[in-house]
Formats: C-alpha cells, sequence, structure tokens
C-alpha cells in the first residue's frame, strides 16, 4: 500500500505502478479463489470480489503487454468458453498393466529380474501401493506456482482441468525449492460418503445417479463450472512424476516422502517391501482392509524401488516394465433373471443381455449383465426366471457366472438362441474361427448396414473419442437423427448444416419431450416448465455444426478406425497408415490384395496365435522341397517330429511354443501334412503379402479389411464421406532416431546391459532388431563369444562394431 499508485484509477497509473497493481491483484484473487474454491470459505463478498476482478480487467486493457501469465483474466475463474482445452503431456502418461493371478506376479518379478539380469535370490525393494479407482491426474507445476492440471486423456494428451483442479485442497497451489519443471502424477478420488451424499441429492433433482464413486469423480473435475467442481469435495494422492529436471529422488519411496515434504498426500498405506513375498503378503493384508477404507480401492500396485532400475527396465506399450496392477477379484451378488434380450453390435454380433432384478454389486447398482454369447448360456444353462450370481470387476460390464440351481422355478425352459437378427431379420450366422477351425462363439447379423442396429452402432464408433471425436454428437444424439432420418451414413454427419432447419426443429421437438417427461414424473402438469427458448435450441444446433466442421480435417489412421472395420483397432490403423500416404494408395492395395487372397489352409496357418509370416514361410518353403514328409513320419506326433526336423537344424524358427500351438491345432501327423501341401498351393500374391505381413496386421486384420471394401455400399459411404473430408497424415514418416530405418543384429555376450535391454533401446531409437545377418543387416554389435554370425557379417561386409562403442554411440539417450 506504499505504493501511490494504488487505487488511482487506471488511466492514471504509470506504467511501473500498473505493473505492481496487476502483480498485486493476481496474488489477491488468486487468494480469494483458493478460500471459495478450495477451502469453501471466502472472506469477501462477490461484489468485492467482482470489483477486484473489473481492476484488474481494467488495468490490463490500458497495459496489454503488462498481461502476466498467471493473471486471473487467463485462467479460468469461472466458465470456460467452450470445452477443455487439449494439453499435450510433455512425458506421456503411462498406463499399467493388470494381473489377477500370483502366478502372474511371480512372472512379473522373474521378469524384472531376467530383464536386469539379477540373480533370482537377488533381494529386489519393491514399493505397494494401493490402487485408487479413480482418474489420473497430472499436475504442472513451473517455477514452484501449479500452472497446468490434466486429465490423462490417451496417455499423449488429455484435457484441461487447471481450473477445476485448483478446487482441490490436496492440491498444493505452489511449492517451495522445487526444480523449474516439475509434473506431479495421482489420482483424483471422491471419498464414499461424498459419493453417496452427491447421488442422493440427484436423485431429488431428478438427476441420473453416478454408478460408482470414480465415474462421480469424473464428472465432478469434468465441470465447465468449477464451483461445480468445488462443491464435489474430490481428493488427490500423489505416487509419480511426469517432467522433472533431475530424477527426484533415488528410490520410489523416498520420492514418495519427498512428495509429501512439499505439500502432497500420499496415501498413508503404501508400504516398502523387500521382496516379492513381502508384497504379495502387503495385497492379502490391503484386501482384508478394503472395504473399511473410506475410498474405492481396485487392487494394489507393485513398484520396483530403485529408480535406475526403473530406469533401465523402461516401458512396453504404454506401460512400464517396473511397475504391475494386482487386481482384486471381482464382487458378486445373487439376483433374478427377469428376462435375456438381444443387442446387435457395431459388426453384427448378437449379444444376449441378462435382464436383471436390480442389486448391488460392490456400491454398484445393476440391472443389466452381458451373457456374452449362446455357448456360455447352453453352458451355464441359464433361465429365464433363474436366480443367478452377477460379478463385477472394476471397469468390465457386469456379467453372469453361474445359476443357483436349487431355486430354478418349475416349469422354467431351455433359453433358444435367435438364429434370425432380431432388429432387420437377416440371417445371423456363426462364422467359422481360421484359428480354430470351429464355429466363432459369437453369431453375427449378416444385414450389414442394411440392419439399423449396425449402421447405429457403426455411427457411434464413427463420432467416438478416438474416432472423429466429435463432440455433443453423442450416443443419445445419434440415435435421434439416426431414428429421424437426418444421419444414416457417416457422410450426412457433414451434410447436417444443410439441413439446419430439419435438425433444429428434430432437437426442439426432442427437449420438449424430456421435459414433458420430467414434469410429468415430478407429478407436475405437462405444461409447466417447458418454455426453452428457441434461441437456446439454435445455440446448441449451431455449436453441433461448428464442432461437426472442426473435423473435415482429420488425419488418416483415425478416419480407418473411424470406419469400424472388424479387427482393424487403433493400433492396426495407425500401422496401415504408416505404410500408406493416402486413402488412394490404401484403398487401391486393398484392391488388388483381394484379388491375391490366400485359400482357406493358408488362412488357417497364418491365424495360429504363435506362427507369424516368418514361420509359416519356413514351414512352406520346407514342406515344398520335402514332398515325402507324410509318409516318412506317418502316425508320428507332430510336436516330435518337427523337433526332430529342427534339430537336423533345418525348420529353425519352428521353436517349442509354435510346436505346441501346431500340435494343438492340427492334432495328426497326416491331417497336418495334407492342410501345409495345400497351403502351398494356395499362397497368397505379393501385395496381399506385403499387407499381412505389416506389423500389428496380420492375416485376420486384412482379411475382414478385404471382405469390408468387397461390399460395394461400403465402398460407396466411403466414397461419399471422403467428398466431404480432407485427409491428412502424419504417420508415413520414418521413424525418427540415431538407427532409424536399421537392421541391427546382436551377436556374442554382452557385457554391460542384458540383451534385452540392449534391444529395447536399440529399438526406441528407430532400429529394427533381426536375430540373422542377411543383405538387409545395417550394423552387428559383437561381443565376446561372438561366432557363425560375425563371420557372416564380415563375409557380407556388415559394419561391426563392440558394446563399448555401441553404448558410447546411444550415451545419454
Ligand atoms: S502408477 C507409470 N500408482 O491405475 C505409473 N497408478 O491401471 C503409472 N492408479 O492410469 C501409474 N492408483 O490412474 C499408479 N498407486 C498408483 C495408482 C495408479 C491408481 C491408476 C492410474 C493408472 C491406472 C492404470
Amino acid at each position: 500500500m506504499s505504493d501511490p499508485g494504488y487505487r488511482a484509477p487506471a488511466a492514471q497509473l504509470t506504467e511501473a505502478q500498473a505493473k505492481r497493481e496487476l502483480a498485486r491483484l493476481a496474488r489477491e484473487i488468486a487468494k480469494h479463489d483458493e478460500l471459495y474454491y478450495a477451502k469453501d470459505a471466502p472472506v469477501i463478498s462477490d461484489a468485492a470480489y467482482d470489483a477486484l476482478r473489473h481492476r484488474n480487467a481494467a488495468v490490463e486493457a490500458r497495459f496489454p503487454h503488462l498481461v502476466r501469465p498467471d493473471s486471473p483474466s487467463l485462467r479460468v475463474g469461472a466458465e470456460p468458453a467452450e470445452g477443455f482445452a487439449k494439453v499435450t503431456h510433455a512425458v506421456p502418461m503411462l498406463s499399467l498393466d493388470n494381473a489377477f493371478e500370483e502366478s502372474d506376479i511371480e512372472k512379473f518379478f522373474a521378469r524384472v529380474r531376467r530383464f536386469l539380469k539379477l540373480a533370482p535370490d537377488a533381494a529386489i525393494d519393491i514399493v505397494g501401493e494401493p490402487k485408487i479407482d479413480g482418474l489420473s491426474i497430472s499436475l504442472r507445476y513451473e517455477v514452484g506456482r501449479f500452472l497446468v492440471g490434466a486429465t490423462r486423456g490417451d496417455g499423449i494428451t488429455g484435457e484441461n482441468v487447471t481450473a477445476n483442479l485448483k478446487t482441490i485442497a490436496d492440491v498444493p497451489k505452489t511449492l517451495t525449492h522445487a526444480p523449474e519443471a516439475f509434473e506431479v502424477r495421482g489420482e483424483v478420488y471422491m471419498r464414499r460418503d461424498e459419493f453417496l451424499k452427491l447421488n442422493a441429492a440427484r436423485e431429488i433433482r431428478g438427476e441420473p445417479p453416478f454408478a460408482n464413486p470414480r465415474n462421480a469423480a469424473a464428472g465432478s473435475l469434468r465441470q465447465l463450472d468449477p464451483k461445480i467442481t468445488a462443491e464435489r469435495k474430490l481428493h488427490f494422492f500423489a505416487y509419480a512424476w511426469g517432467e522433472s529436471g533431475a530424477p527426484p529422488a533415488k528410490t520410489h519411496w523416498d520420492f514418495l516422502s519427498h512428495l509429501e515434504h512439499r505439500g502432497f498426500k500420499v496415501n498413508p498405506l503404501a508400504k516398502l517391501c523387500h521382496s516379492p513375498d513381502e508384497a504379495i503378503a502387503f495385497y492379502r493384508e490391503i484386501g482384508e482392509t478394503r472395504a473399511s477404507l473410506p475410498y474405492d480401492i481396485d487392487g494394489v500396485v507393485y513398484k520396483v524401488n530403485r529408480i535406475d532400475w526403473q530406469d533401465r527396465l523402461g516401458m512396453v506399450s504404454r506401460a512400464p516394465r517396473w511397475a504391475i496392477a494386482h487386481k482384486f477379484p471381482a464382487e458378486q451378488a445373487k439376483t433374478r433373471l427377469n428376462d435375456i434380450v438381444i443387442q446387435v453390435g457395431r459388426t453384427g454380433t448378437l449379444t444376449p443381455v441378462a435382464v436383471l432384478e436390480p442389486v448391488t454389486v460392490g456400491g454398484v447398482v445393476v440391472a443389466r449383465a452381458t451373457l456374452h454369447n449362446e455357448d456360455e448360456i447352453a453352458r451355464k444353462d441359464v433361465r429365464i426366471g433363474d436366480t443367478v450370481i452377477v460379478q463385477r470387476a472394476g471397469d468390465v460390464i457386469p456379467q453372469i457366472v453361474g445359476v443357483v440351481r436349487e431355486k430354478r422355478p418349475r416349469g422354467a425352459k431351455e433359453y433358444k438362441f435367435p438364429t434370425i437378427c432380431p432388429v432387420c431379420e437377416s440371417l445371423a450366422v456363426r462364422q467359422i474361427d481360421p484359428e480354430t477351425g470351429k464355429p466363432e462363439a459369437a453369431r453375427r447379423c449378416t444385414g450389414g448396414l442394411i440392419c439399423p442396429a449396425q449402421a447405429v452402432e457403426r455411427l457411434k464408433h464413427f463420432v467416438s473419442r478416438s474416432a472423429f471425436d466429435i463432440k455433443g454428437l453423442g450416443e443419445a444424439n445419434i440415435q435421434l437423427f439416426f431414428d429421424k432420418g437426418l444421419i444414416r451414413q457417416p457422410a450426412e454427419i457433414f451434410k447436417l448444416e444443410a439441413r439446419a432447419q430439419d435438425v433444429t426443429r428434430v432437437v426442439a421437438e426432442w427437449h420438449k419431450q424430456q421435459s414433458a417427461a420430467r414434469q410429468t414424473a415430478k407429478g407436475r402438469p405437462k405444461t409447466a416448465g417447458t418454455k426453452r427458448k428457441k434461441d437456446e435450441d439454435y445455440k446448441s444446433v449451431s455449436k453441433l455444426f461448428a464442432a461437426i466442421n472442426s473435423r473435415r480435417r482429420i488425419q488418416m489412421h483415425r478416419l480407418i478406425f473411424a470406419l469400424g472395420i472388424r479387427h482393424v483397432g487403433e493400433v492396426t490403423a495407425k500401422n496401415l497408415a504408416k505404410k500408406y500416404a493416402d486413402m488412394t494408395a490404401f484403398l487401391e492395395d486393398v484392391k488388388v490384395a483381394s484379388g491375391e487372397r490366400p485359400g482357406p489352409d493358408f488362412i488357417e496357418l497364418s491365424a495360429i496365435r504363435q506362427i507369424g509370416p516368418v514361420r509359416v514361410n519356413d514351414i512352406l518353403t520346407f514342406f515344398k522341397s520335402n514332398t515325402k514328409l507324410n509318409e516318412q513320419y506317418r502316425d508320428c506326433k507332430i510336436g516330435e517330429t518337427l523337433k526332430k526336423l529342427k534339430d537336423k537344424s533345418k525348420l529353425k524358427s519352428i521353436t517349442g511354443p509354435a510346436r505346441d500351438a501346431l500340435e494343438k491345432h492340427y492334432k495328426r501327423w497326416d491331417t497336418f501334412c495334407d492342410a501345409i501341401f495345400q497351403a502351398i498351393e494356395q499362397q497368397p500374391g505379393t501385395t496381399y503379402s506385403e499387407i499381412s505381413e505389416l506389423q500389428g496386421v496380420g492375416v485376420v486384420a486384412l482379411e475382414s479389411i478385404i471382405d469390408f471394401f468387397e461390399e460395394q455400399r461400403n465402398i460407396e459411404a466411403v466414397q461419399s464421406l471422403l467428398n466431404e473430408i480432407e485427409v491428412y497424415n502424419e504417420m508415413t514418416e520414418t521413424p525418427s532416431g540415431p538407427f532409424s530405418g536399421m537392421t541391427i543384429v546382436f551377436t556374442g555376450r554382452l557385457e554391460k546391459l542384458t540383451r534385452d535391454e540392449a534391444k529395447a533401446l536399440a529399438e526406441r531409437l528407430g532400429g529394427r532388431i533381426a536375430k540373422s545377418i542377411s543383405k538387409k543387416t545395417n550394423l552387428v554389435i559383437a561381443g565376446p563369444g561372438a561366432g557363425s554370425k560375425l563371420e557372416e557379417a564380415r563375409k557380407l561386409g556388415v559394419k561391426v562394431i563392440d558394446e563399448a562403442v555401441w553404448l558410447k554411440t546411444v550415451e545419454g539417450r
């Protein structure tokens, strides 16, 4: 207050005074925000608070170049204009591998040991932590101030929910002695008592209750109005870090206490265990206290304590090798099965759904559960009227695990699964699974896009988050627009704006119906309270068009995924986009491949899980030049025979698991030989092979892609969609890194790193690892004891280096 400029009208302030004044206002407003949102204890009136914000705005208007990065005008104090901005995480947010069985946990520790080359009895310290059933969040601090908070999203980008996180008391707003940039990660959760209170209040207001505390926490954090978030009383446990100058500690255990010193809440049940056995004992202990905890947990997380080990272990496909989630078994309850209804999915699968007498399972009311497929119904002999056991495990849809036979009502009839689609009346069939040679578990409607259920589900998938991500066009809207004939196929989404009047009418009608239904439910006359203004409908429809238009430019892999082709998930779509620069090139090759399809015996062999393209090729080449194998080994066992042949140094790639898989699949030697000789005749053409051999694609996905594009209706739908949108592709770039595009072979002993470690490192830097030397090999890393491979490499003139040189090249990467 010693500043003479203080309180002077904005117009009279000097630049220096304005600067000080803005700093003061930023501090002051932040303090009141915290008192209001986080502590729920404001000390000034709303009017006084508004006056501070006005003053800030007035000074900023006069000196726009003085607007501070932490200015209250940039912070979303009240309502962000529209949705949440995206935040790209400085370091990706990982997820965890799950395990339910102790044997899987043992495998996990064995893998850690193998990777680090530790002796089987070497000590490993492990931190056990409860696995909080909430949502993971990253908090970014810069120069000690909480700057941005984001949801995990897809792990790469999340949503900016900073304003809402600021309302959580457990989230420190400032840190002392923090590095320049420091990201703390952890779980936002809602306590059970708060969840029950919230749902009771929602029920009174006629709002749908949340299914569980996690959904309630997520719903509360994704509120556009932080005041609502503040009312919801969320909490936060910290357990990891993202970007940070140097590693914040040497061990995870020390890191947790470091977090506590910084003012974060760390789960008090976390425990430092000195062996895998101790960790598993911790799991049991936590399992016993689980029910009495004030918040939901769904397992425990084990983390290798030493951070230098964590670094060496690294990660595989978005999950660290140094941590694993040990989940609790599912919760169960008994109830009556009132009916079985059939749901038709995106790819035509007929899924039987149990309609249940509502029952609480693990704190959640369950009224529907999946019965999986017709074999499951038959196997469990589930009949309408039965008392059934319902199980719920974490995220999974509730399922029926069995029947209480003693309670079966007399005369209950077996359930007859429909062979005709209940929606479009097309035939529903069970195709032959190429891997097993048996009918698939699922019965599928053959109607394709003719079937309204499939068409609607495909559209829902098309607009979903990982596909076109069209905000405001959720499942309910798609159903509504489909029913009203406004959207029948994806292209029509982009033509919606041309029918703005129809859309507004449909939306207005829907709102009218909804509000009338709400009024009736409350026992009020239908006419009251239905005055939703016309311009509100108009506004929401314009917003929808804006959301649609913002998605007219789309990444190719998202488009491929959005088409909803069976067996084509995000990973397959991305791998295809890596190969093809644009849709035209992709579609052309699919067409060529469709004329080069292999026969059923070839597909059957390729679809066996342990048999990739290299092994298929090895088997076929070997049999081609050994045409008498059938007679030579008549009545022998497949596995043993292949082993014998392998020991004669033929069929090198057919290792134990592959032999077992072939034995299990073909059972008899003569059947196997017949199939292989058939497969030789049925090999696909080059384009087909090229696509099916792409990493993450395979014969099964390619067959399904070809089936999809052989259907004229699908081709037409994609063509009309391509007329509406612009497709770009950022995936075709070659991976960057010092070894990008290089084929690398390791041979001999390594002394500093384990083989697995060295390979993981080479792959991370863009290299491809091969087992044998060929003309394609670019680099060989040879250690002591290297033999024939080294000779071969020298013969071919391939560059050879030793481990020390290799380590120098990769230093610091
Ligand atoms: S560690 C690399 N620790 O579980 C670090 N995660 O299923 C990855 N979670 O996305 C996370 N409690 O949302 C970790 N104590 C805990 C956790 C925990 C809950 C969640 C987290 C993560 C998910 C993976």
